[in-house]
Formats: C-alpha cells, sequence, structure tokens
C-alpha cells in the first residue's frame, strides 16, 4: 500500500485521471457554469457553485482519501472533462462513498465507465479499503447502469439523507466490495 502511488496518474488510452490542484480551479468552474442546469439536477453542490473562488474552495478542501476526500480530475486528451473522487471516508471500518460527474458534452460515451474503473483499481490498490459505496437519485438512470455495470449491488433506499435544495431526495445506495472488485480491473 502506497498513499503516494494513490496520485497516479492513472491512464487508459487518451484518458488520464490526477488529483486535482490549485490550477485546475479555473477550468472546473467553466465546465460546472457551462450547463449549470443539467448538472444541477443531480449533484447537489452545483448551485452554490457561481465563481471560480467556488472551485478553488472545494479543491482546497480536498485533504486526502480518508480524511475529507480524493478528487481526481478525468482529463480526455489534456483536457478537463469531469471528476471521480472518493469521499466520506472510514478508515476504522475501510469504508468510503464515490462520486463522479462529467461535463453535459462529455457524458454517453463511455467515459464514466473507464474513469471509474481507473479510480476503483487505484483505491483498492493503493489503500486498504473494503468498501465502495454509491448513492444515486432514484431517476438518475444513467448512473444507476453506470454503477450496474461496473459491478455494484444494490443495498436499498436510502430516505432523505441528502440535502438537496430544499427538498431530501431518497437515494439508491450501491457498494462495490473488495473481492468484488479485485481482479476485475
Ligand atoms: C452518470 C454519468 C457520470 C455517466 O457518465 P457516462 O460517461 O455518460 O456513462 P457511460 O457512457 O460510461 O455509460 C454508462 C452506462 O450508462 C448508460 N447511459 C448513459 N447515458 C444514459 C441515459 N441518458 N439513459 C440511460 N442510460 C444511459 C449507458 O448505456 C452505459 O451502459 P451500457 O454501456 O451498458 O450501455 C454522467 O451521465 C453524468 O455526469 N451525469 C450527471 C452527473 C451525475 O448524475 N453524477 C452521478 C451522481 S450519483
Amino acid at each position: 500500500l502506497s498513499f503516494e502511488q494513490l496520485n497516479g496518474p492513472f491512464r487508459d488510452g487518451g484518458l488520464l485521471l490526477r488529483p486535482l490542484v490549485a490550477r485546475d480551479a479555473g477550468e472546473l468552474y467553466m465546465l460546472v457554469d457551462a450547463h449549470p442546469r443539467e448538472l444541477a439536477r443531480w449533484l447537489p453542490w452545483v448551485t452554490a457553485t457561481r465563481a471560480v473562488a467556488d472551485s478553488s474552495y472545494y479543491i482546497m478542501s480536498l485533504t486526502g482519501f480518508w480524511k475529507s476526500g480524493l478528487a481526481y480530475g478525468v482529463f480526455e486528451n489534456g483536457q478537463l472533462v469531469g471528476t471521480v473522487g472518493f469521499q466520506h471516508g472510514d478508515e476504522r471500518n475501510q469504508t468510503v462513498e464515490i462520486g463522479y460527474w462529467l461535463g453535459t458534452p462529455f457524458q454517453g460515451k463511455g467515459l464514466a465507465t473507464r474513469a471509474l474503473r481507473l479510480a476503483l483499481k487505484a483505491g483498492f490498490e493503493h489503500t486498504a479499503v473494503h468498501r465502495v459505496a454509491a448513492r444515486v437519485q432514484l431517476d438518475n438512470r444513467p448512473s444507476i447502469a453506470l454503477l450496474e455495470k461496473l459491478g455494484f449491488q444494490f443495498e436499498g433506499v436510502e430516505r432523505q439523507g441528502i440535502k438537496f435544495g430544499d427538498g431530501r431526495p431518497d437515494h439508491r445506495v450501491y457498494s462495490l466490495l473488495r473481492p468484488e472488485f479485485v481482479g476485475k480491473a
């Protein structure tokens, strides 16, 4: 195990994952700001992202896999197209949650499948994590399809566990356990 190796970079053809750093804030903000309404439908933090400073603050808040989180920028041929990251780490229980999104023009091309495979492989290889969870809104068909394709198992519905604007929509909870992933990268 090596936390340094967790930083990658990790590659699959023209796709590259590496941790977000301060100088990515402008490009990250532009990617969100180009199609805010579409992304805000699924991601609770989008409406609060109103300036590059909000993206900078987010990047600065990432202090590591088991701490406040680790987010990789997903780059396709050098261009930032989205992020995939780990949050809500619990080192004692070796559990973490995965989160991900792509800029609207980059969705539906198989990029998330490849990016999540790289991130999961990194997480399982370079940390002792045992369970990776994901929470997805009941009607987020692309995200549900993505998780099921990657072998995540449906556990049940978490009621009102995520504040989302004025509401608290229910979420489907999925998980992928180490023995289910290892060897399937
Ligand atoms: C969820 C998301 C990351 C998927 O990324 P993607 O690159 O489009 O996904 P992929 O192209 O790798 O496709 C994964 C699966 O989803 C399916 N899918 C993609 N778009 C779909 C759509 N509009 N409706 C139904 N299924 C869809 C694909 O068919 C694919 O399954 P298949 O290969 O078996 O056909 C992307 O749609 C996104 O960023 N959405 C907005 C943010 C978000 O919802 N994040 C997740 C919050 S839990």
